[in-house]
């Protein structure tokens, strides 16, 4: 898979693990990119759990303006719950850097399979995860208040294999 890198020279990618520190960023990420923002409290409930981990991006040692990813976190499986860029940002490669980065680095640490919930009419997101082998495994008819769908998709090993 060729990915578009999202900055000129190749300059190294890092993960970094979004804490406490972040959260009043990541509440202004979440308002510049969805209609129903998670709140700085309400984050502050999920990391406070310790069941939520989120993930930022490092070009070149600067923290790559506007993205982020929130997992919730099983035993041996995740959830994606929230991948963001910014909107001046998108288009450029940097969701696909950070969502690929983050799951390799939860499938290292034993969560190989990767859940998530999507809305039908989400073309971008939904290129993202099937680029990156997310296989389509559920639809939920009028789930969102709108009445739009649900698509649930999985990755990972398939059940029963191996
Ligand atoms: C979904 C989102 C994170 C993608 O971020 P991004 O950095 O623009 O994604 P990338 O640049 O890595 O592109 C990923 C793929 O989506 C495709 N894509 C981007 N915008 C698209 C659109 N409007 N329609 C269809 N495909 C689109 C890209 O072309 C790319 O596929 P390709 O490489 O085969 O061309 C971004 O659009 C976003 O923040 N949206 C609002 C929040 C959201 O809906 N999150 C997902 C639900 S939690």
């Amino acid at each position: 898979m060729s990915v578009r890198r999202p900055e000129a020279g190749g300059a190294p990618f890092e993960l970094i693990e979004a804490g406490l520190q972040d959260l009043a960023t990541l509440a202004a990420l979440e308002r510049s990119c969805f209609d129903s923002p998670w709140s700085v409290e309400e984050l502050a409930t999920y990391f406070g759990s310790g069941a939520v981990v989120g993930f930022r991006l490092l070009v070149g040692g600067a923290v790559a303006p506007g993205a982020y990813a929130l997992f919730q976190l099983l035993p041996d499986e995740c959830e994606l719950l929230r991948i963001g860029v910014e909107p001046g940002e998108r288009g450029r490669g940097i969701a696909t850097e950070l969502l690929g980065r983050a799951l390799e680095r939860l499938a290292g640490e034993g969560r190989e399979v990767c859940h998530l919930e999507v809305r039908a009419d989400n073309a971008a997101a939904r290129t993202l995860y099937e680029r990156l082998g997310f296989r389509l495994v559920g639809r939920r008819r009028g789930y969102y208040a709108d009445r739009e769908d649900a698509l649930r998709y999985r990755r990972g090993p398939r059940r029963g294999a191996g």
